[in-house]
């Protein structure tokens, strides 16, 4: 993984997942280590963000490193038209390793080819967020106990979710069974479908989840994503498309756990916070241990 660019989850190993959540594990019980001291990282935000944001700025510092970056383009030369280009091979000079979320699809991978340092994609438009996709893994391994043969649900957006697109590619490594639980317009793409085809991974596609909630492991629910819409219209019809409450986890397995991406709108009833299968807010804390062994790893600091 040294020097290695993380752009789309795909581009590392199944052996590189379980070596980045063992060392998530370590920096989990001893989070204050100096690995990044003399070390400056860049943080490229041309698209909103909370939790991947911060948390990758919290995981810096407690190692130590120093940041730069922007939350927000309007804020930089971009504003004045520069081009991606330019700033990348700016920052560049200015920094050892470069985070960016980016609205385009396949902006994060075109920044890599051009840099002379590693690039970690924090999301590229509805494509890839594959350091989500890592605390993801690591969250379902930390409450499961193993990342094989489970039963997960996918749930709200899986046309346009990142999360999702990354999620059933690192998955499809641990030979789960799939069930996915969505809008007919916000359906599983294609191509999502045809890979899993390829490996022979069971998945079966609904519209409804509250007859079949019993057999779940995992609950993964996701937001409709209002900026992902070209058609306000088309967000109206699917906006509420389902609510989770308290009350449909009744029959459901003890190991059960909810997970979602964050941030939420109104996809979880807040009826679900205090259910011990709740388990977002802790996913997202998450970020920050997974989120240091990714960048150690890819300093060559580990
Ligand atoms: N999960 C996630 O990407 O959240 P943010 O948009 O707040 O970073």
């Amino acid at each position: 993984m040294k020097n290695k660019s993380l752009i789309s989850i795909t581009d590392y190993t199944k052996e590189d997942y379980i070596k980045i959540l063992d060392l998530a594990e370590e920096f989990e019980k001893n989070p204050n280590q100096r690995l990044l001291e003399n070390h400056v990282i860049a943080s490229l935000f041309f698209e909103p963000s909370t939790r991947t944001r911060l948390s990758f700025e919290s995981a810096i510092q407690r190692l130590g490193g120093k940041i730069v970056g922007f939350s927000e383009a309007s804020a930089t030369s971009v504003s004045k038209g520069e081009s991606l280009k330019d700033t990348i091979l700016t920052v560049c000079s200015y920094s050892d390793l470069i985070i960016m979320r980016h609205p385009i699809e396949g902006s994060a991978r075109y920044s890599s080819e051009i840099a002379s340092i590693p690039v970690i994609n924090a999301g590229d438009g509805s494509n890839q967020h594959p350091t989500q996709c890592l605390l993801d893994l690591y969250s379902i391994r930390k409450t499961q106990g193993t990342l094989e043969n489970l039963n997960l649900f996918l749930v709200g957006d899986l046309k346009y979710g990142r999360t999702i697109h990354s999620l059933i590619m690192a998955m499809a490594q641990f030979n789960p069974v799939f069930n996915f639980i969505s809008p007919p317009f916000l359906k599983i793409p294609v191509e999502y479908k045809m890979f899993l085809e390829e490996k022979g991974i069971k998945y079966y596609e609904h519209e409804t989840f509250t007859d079949i909630i019993s057999v779940a492991d995992i609950m993964y629910v996701t937001r409709v994503q209002r900026e992902r819409f070209s058609d306000p219209v088309e967000y109206e019809k699917v906006k509420h498309s389902y609510i989770l409450k308290n009350k449909y986890l009744e029959n459901t397995k003890d190991n059960l756990r909810i997970l979602h991406p964050l941030p939420r709108v109104n996809e979880i009833d807040t009826d679900v916070d205090d259910n011990p299968k709740a388990y977002y807010f802790q996913q997202a804390l998450n970020g920050v241990y997974t989120r240091m062994a990714i960048m150690s790893l890819i300093l060559g600091l580990k």
